[in-house]
Parts: C-alpha cells; structure tokens; sequence
C-alpha cells in the first residue's frame, strides 16, 4: 500500500545529498510504502501511488528525535519550580522527593502516566523518544520504571546512577548500581547513562558506572556539566561517548574535546529556562566544530516541558542557533545521538516519521513561539495525529 503526501509547500529533507544543511524542496511530495519512505523530490516529478493525500502547501519537517527524557515518575514538584522563580537555586537533591512519590506508584499509575507524556509529545510532533529511569534506584523500582519504558521505545536508558538515595552511603550504592541493579536493569535498557555532578557521582564514580554498564552490553552516555564545571564532558569524549547531555559550563578544554572525539552536545534549553541557569552559548560549539542535538530533558525537577518546539525557539533565540541549525539538531543530529540512522532525515528507505506544520516554512517554528503549529503527524508511514 502506497501514499502520494504531495502539496508540501516547503520539505525538510535533512538529506545530505541535497543542498544546505537542511535539504529544503519546494513544492514537495514524497511517496510512503508501509513504514518507510519510497520516493522524494519534486511534486511535478512524483510517480503514482494507491492513495493520494493533499499537504495544502504545508511545510513539512521530520518528525522530533527527543534523545533525552525522564518520563517514568510520578508526583509534582511544581512548588519547587515556584520557588527557584523567586530566587531558590536548583539542586540535585529535588529527585529524591520524586524517587519517593514514584516507587509509591502502582506499575498502572506509573504505565499510564508515560502513556499520557508519549502522546503529549506526539501531538507535538515528537515521533521518536529517549526514556529514562532514575526516580526508581533500587533494584525492583529501576527495573520495573525501565519494563514500563520498554512499552514506549526502544531508546530506553538506565539511570540507577541518579543521586544516591537517603539511608545509603555512596560506596554501598556504586555497588549496587554496577551489580544487582544493573544485572535487572540491562534487559530492558539499551543505555546506561550516569548524572555526573556536584551532589551527585563524581567522575571516577561514573567511569566505574560506565565501564560496567558496557560490560553488561549497554551503551554509555552521560550528563555533565550541568550545574557547575567539572570533568564530566572530558571523560565522555575521552571514553567516545555518541553524546554527552547538558553541557551547561563548558571550559575552551571541554570545548575542544568535544570537538576532537565527534561526541554529541545534546543541549536542553528548557532546563535553563526552569533553573535559570545561563542558556549555553551552542554557536561557540558549532564554530568549534562540535555537532550540537537539542532535546527536552522532560522531567519533573529541573524542566518539565515536552515541546521540541519551544526548545527549537529557545535555541534560536538566545543560543545563537539559526533556525535551519536548531531544527536539524531536534531531527537528524538528534538521530546520531542515539546512534539511529532510520530516522531524522527524510529520504529513500528512511521511516517514514514526519509533521505537518500549518506554516508555509519550518523557521515558523522559532518565529511563532507557543503557537500550537502541528497540523498532522505522520509515525512509521500512518497518521498518528489527528487520531484517524
Ligand atoms: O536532567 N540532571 C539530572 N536529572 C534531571 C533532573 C531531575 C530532577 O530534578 O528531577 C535533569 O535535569
Ligand atoms: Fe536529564
């Protein structure tokens, strides 16, 4: 079965054989046959399908890779977020009120509220999603937080590296992460990642983490530099991290290194405008030569928002991203971070994931921020939104 999506009046094709960065046709159309795309190009050119359907000059982009997300909890933290707008700084130490509230979640509570957050992001043009655990960290909660992921994605990762938790010492939790947790917690995971920060594990801590989760066939991938500067973005380029997330305080070494070991600054605009920390200053990376992902970071503490959108308008605005850079670092740079390269491009054989926008252009998306543009999203060859 075959689908004409023609009358795109302006595609993102992120295909690197087309010109600049973003691969733009006009006057588009693109041929899906069952969950991949078949043809691209131009619509005057676009050969025969079984269905037709009509984009109405539509601008159309792939769909959203959010590579980073903390979607299993429960609980509210929005007091705390109260708080840190009148003056009260993040601190690591919020996710233990969500570890709590969490591991009193029944496995149903817990599944239906993922469920509510993946179609949340749907609707909002997010077809390919990072989730991870961390508000579970013992042995049965990070399991079952990851189990619950798996229903979702495939990109699930296991954060039992999180903060330590009350009535534990940080050397008897180290253990437990590199070994129990670990061993119940890799069935479900395909990414180990560890929260590398003040009042939370320090570097060799996370090399030990990271060095057992390989060990046990998950792949590494860290946050760092988040709150402070510290040695979190050295050891991921030096262990060859696909991406390091946050990059928040980054020195001209980390820079650098970066730079020199091809890994991935994911940056999560959305954590800094919830914390109001300094919004990473991204051009000083891609003019170093560092590849930049933007995602959500959706979680209940530090930033709890799903939109891509607002994140891609954030980046545009006070991270020095054009808008052409800030939509392929939410799309195809956002794939490389999770080392996928089914999806963030829009061309011959890739899935066929992608947005309609009620927009003649996708620089609308920085343009008109908190505008709600999604017109229809398309997952694996099939409408997703609006509900057929
Ligand atoms: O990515 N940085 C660590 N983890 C989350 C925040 C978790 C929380 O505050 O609940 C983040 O910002
Ligand atoms: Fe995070």
């Amino acid at each position: 079965m075959s689908v004409l999506l023609t009358g795109i009046g302006e595609l993102t094709t992120n295909d690197p054989t087309r010109d600049g960065l973003l691969g733009l046709v006009e006057d588009a159309a693109v041929v899906v046959e069952g969950s991949t795309i078949a043809w691209v190009g131009p619509a005057a050119e676009a050969p025969a399908a079984d269905t037709a359907y009509d984009a109405g000059g539509r601008a159309v982009v792939p769909g959203w890779v959010d590579s980073h997300s903390h979607l299993v909890f429960a609980g509210d933290r929005a007091q705390e977020f109260a708080a840190r707008m009148t003056g009260t700084p993040y601190s690591a130490g919020g996710i233990r009120t969500t570890v709590a509230a969490t591991r009193a979640a029944t496995d149903e509570k817990l599944t239906s509220h993922v469920a509510r957050l993946v179609a949340e992001m749907r609707a909002q043009g997010t077809t390919t999603i990072e989730i991870k655990s961390g508000y579970g960290l013992s042995v049965h909660d990070e399991a079952r937080s990851l189990a619950v992921a798996r229903q979702f994605t495939d990109e699930t990762t296991f954060l039992g590296a999180h903060v330590v938790p009350s009535g534990t010492t940080p050397a008897d939790y180290v253990e437990l992460v590199t070994g129990p947790m670990l061993k119940a917690a890799a069935p479900h995971a395909r990414w180990i990642d560890v929260f590398c920060e003040d009042g939370a594990f320090d570097v060799d801590q996370a090399r030990t983490i990271l060095a057992a989760g390989t060990d046990n066939g998950l792949r590494g991938r860290l946050h760092a530099n988040q709150l402070t500067y510290g040695g979190g973005v050295q050891l991921a380029a030096e262990l060859g991290l696909v991406a390091v997330d946050h990059c928040t305080y980054l020195s001209d070494d980390d820079v650098s290194a970066l730079a020199d070991s091809g890994t991935i600054a994911t940056l999560l605009p959305g954590v800094e405008f919830s914390t109001r920390h300094p919004y990473v200053d991204a051009r000083r990376l891609l003019d170093a030569g560092v590849r930049v992902a933007l995602a959500s970071d959706c979680n209940p503490g530090s930033c709890f928002t799903s939109s891509m959108a607002f994140c891609i308008a954030l980046a545009v605005r006070d991270m020095g991203m054009s808008p052409a850079e800030a939509v392929h670092a939410a799309t195809a740079t956002g794939a490389s971070a999770l080392d996928r390269d089914d999806v963030g491009v829009l061309a011959v054989g890739k899935r066929a994931d992608l947005v309609l926008l009620d927009a003649p252009s996708y620089v609308h998306l920085a343009y008109r921020p908190g505008v709600p543009l999604v017109a229809s999203v398309w997952q694996g060859g099939r409408p997703v939104v609006p509900v057929a």
